[in-house]
């Protein structure tokens, strides 16, 4: 079961789908689905919209605490990984007779040791928070649970390239589904006129190459018991071949501030060298930008800071005359938290969905650019 925002789990579908995924089933924040080990690696390194994969190991139906203990105690956890392991437990979903979930945590965390003491003698794997090595999700679903191992570890929208940000970066993942709710793919290239610390620029040079998002990091499934190198590397190249440059993909930004796309060139030099980027530091305004049936996907400020409210029309104005003039042929998509700020974006609209920054509620909008 890959978990997702809410908003991403027809773009995550589609994504799994592409990976070779089998039995796709979207759900609420999630897409189960089945595969092998090397479809479980794949998804790990490829998968864009997903912030985690978990595994289901064991479904049983538990009403009060003491069950739960029972039925953690009685799981085969030796079987996954050893003692020697750090771990940490986290819980999602809702029961209403076991509504404190840290006691949750605690219960089948004595569930998971105690296992562990019995099998070794004593040895039991110790509570890291911070950085565990073996993820256990307990997924709630009325009195149904699943212990589930988080098979990710660092969550995937972690991409290893944002070493740093800037102010009010969109998280990798939300930005990755919204290119692909945009078909970005299907345009000649991207613009992001205030691309901030770079985010939909990065991932859309992915995209837009092929290139698997997470292709060089760690993952919690590499500290299983099952866990096959020699497939995990098969894999991997795999994955990196498949990513081809295409040299006449054009990938621009714009910002007014000079720290941001600083920090863009930064990211740009260290993790993406070969790839064209331009960019711009510069109000878009004043940027004379030509680039016919391309995706401008952006978002903006949405004026959170004091006195930024009272600029925020004529901003919004200002990106849609933008769009007509720069992406003639091609979209323009805002993800924004202000509803009446994209009032002001005069081109017909085709659609809108919601989507959510963290716990931050937005609006993604989409218009087709017919030009000026
Ligand atoms: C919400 S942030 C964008 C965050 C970005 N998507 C990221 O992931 O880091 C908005 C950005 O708009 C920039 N900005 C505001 N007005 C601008 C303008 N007229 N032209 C270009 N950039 C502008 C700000 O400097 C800021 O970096």
């Amino acid at each position: 079961m890959a978990t997702c925002r809410p908003g991403l789990e027809g773009v995550l579908a589609a994504e799994i789908e592409k990976l070779g995924g089998r039995s796709i089933k979207p759900g609420k924040r999630s897409v189960a689905f089945s595969t092998n080990h090397p479809g479980l690696y794949r998804m790990n390194m490829a998968l864009r919209a997903a912030i985690q994969v978990l595994v289901p190991i064991r479904t049983f139906n538990a009403r009060d605490y003491k069950l739960l203990y029972f039925q953690s105690r009685r799981t085969n956890w030796h079987q996954y990984f050893t003692a020697d392991k750090t771990l940490r437990i986290d819980v999602n979903g809702h029961s209403p007779t076991l509504q404190n979930t840290q006691y949750v945590v605690h219960r089948v965390k004595d569930g998971i040791v105690d296992t562990f003491r019995k099998m070794t003698g004593g040895i039991r794997p110790s509570i890291d928070k911070a950085e565990p090595e073996i993820h256990v999700v307990v997924h709630m679903h009325g009195s149904k649970i699943t212990l589930c191992l988080d098979s990710s570890g660092i969550p995937l929208f972690k991409r290893g390239y944002r070493l740093e940000h800037g102010e009010a970066p969109i998280k990798e993942d939300l930005a990755a589904g919204i290119l692909q709710l945009s078909n970005a793919k299907e345009h000649a290239g991207i613009v992001d006129p205030m691309c901030g610390s770079g985010t939909f620029l990065f991932e859309g040079m992915m995209l837009m190459h092929d290139m698997a998002p997470n292709l060089k990091r760690s993952f919690a499934f590499q500290h299983w018991l099952d866990y096959d190198e020699e497939a995990f590397l098969a894999e991997q190249a795999s994955l990196e071949k498949a990513g081809s440059i295409k040299k006449d993909i054009p990938i621009v930004g714009c910002d007014i501030d000079e720290e941001s796309i600083d920090l863009v060139k930064r990211i740009a030099a260290t993790h993406f060298p070969d790839i064209p980027l331009t960019l711009h530091h510069s109000a878009f305004q004043e940027v004379e930008l030509d680039l016919p049936n391309c995706l401008m996907v952006t978002n903006p400020p949405y004026g959170k800071r004091l006195g930024e409210e009272s600029e925020l029309p004529a901003l919004y104005r200002d990106i849609g005359t933008a769009a007509k003039k720069a992406v003639m042929g091609g979209r323009l998509a805002v993800f924004t938290t202000n509803r009446k700020a994209a009032r002001q974006i005069r081109l017909t609209q085709d659609r809108s969905c919601t989507l959510f920054n963290g716990a931050l509620e937005g609006l993604l909008y989409e218009y087709s650019v017919r030009g000026a």
